[in-house]
């Protein structure tokens, strides 16, 4: 299999605080790889340091065989990284289709500037609602992204980074907080996106979701992998096991 993206060493400090204390991980390309671990773990923050929303302490993000770590978010998009954030933040005010018209921003124009000058394209309307049908974001398309449910939000997060095109596509939690219903949906989602080839890299609490889609599983805990392999191999690890063990549910 080809490698996508590969990290070595990757550290993020805060202070005193160890988020991420010397991470190495392989992703290959097609493949849905899953990130596991407990309630602070450091997954958000690994997401974080490989996609440039924060500059790694030390260590390495080699993207197609060159070095990224610390690219800005927006540089990190037009290579092709794009992720969702647990908490969607949408432009409220915008529709649905308006906000992932906008999201379209990290190769044609500037982002929202092009949105209000009108600068994208006919090609940008017409990938804007694929994207929207793909995500089954139909209904919806028109209402404001105020006016729309958690379940909606979360993938207009996803027709936001797909929109870009992505060569990695990162989903931190898109199935938190949703009710049984949306995540099968969401969960539906990501088996279609894996279908037609997506490489993809799924944060998730929920256990059972992340052996139903993954290829591998990484299992972080206390901001060191401390498990990876298939799906069979983390369900049975003695480690993996004690680490989620005495965690409260939620
Ligand atoms: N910006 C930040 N500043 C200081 N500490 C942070 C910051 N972001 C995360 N942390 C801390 O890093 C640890 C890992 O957090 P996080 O990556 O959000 O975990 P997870 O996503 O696995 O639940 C936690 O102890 C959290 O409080
Ligand atoms: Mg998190």
């Amino acid at each position: 299999m080809e490698e996508l993206m590969r990290i070595e060493g990757l550290k993020m400090y805060f202070g005193g605080l160890k988020a991420i204390d010397g991470f190495d991980l392989s992703i290959y390309k097609g493949e849905t790889l899953g990130i596991i671990g407990p309630n602070g773990a450091g997954k958000t923050t690994l997401f974080n340091a490989i996609c440039g929303v924060y500059v790694p302490t030390a260590g390495k993000v080699i993207f197609e065989g060159k070095e990224v770590q610390g690219t800005p978010a927006h540089e990190m998009a037009k290579k092709g990284i794009s992720r969702t954030f647990q908490i969607s933040k949408p432009l409220s005010g915008l529709t649905i289709f308006d906000n992932v018209v906008a999201a379209a921003g990290v190769h044609e124009y500037t982002g929202i500037r092009s949105y209000f000058h009108k600068a994208h394209t006919k090609d940008v309307e017409d990938r804007a609602e694929e994207v929207i049908r793909e995500v089954g974001l139909a209904e919806v398309a028109n209402k404001k992204a105020s006016d729309v449910s958690l379940g909606y939000l979360r993938r207009l997060e996803i027709a936001r980074a797909l929109i870009t095109q992505p060569k990695l596509i990162m989903l931190d939690e898109p199935c938190a907080g949703l009710s049984n219903f949306a995540i099968n949906e969401i969960t539906q989602l990501i088996l279609n996106l894996k279908e037609k080839g997506q490489s993809i890299v799924l944060i998730e609490h929920n256990l059972p979701i992340t052996m139903k889609v993954c290829d591998r599983i990484t299992v972080l805990s206390y901001g060191k992998k401390i498990a990876e392999g298939t799906p069979e191999e983390v369900r049975t690890d003695k480690q993996v096991i004690e680490a989620y063990l005495g965690e409260e549910d939620d």
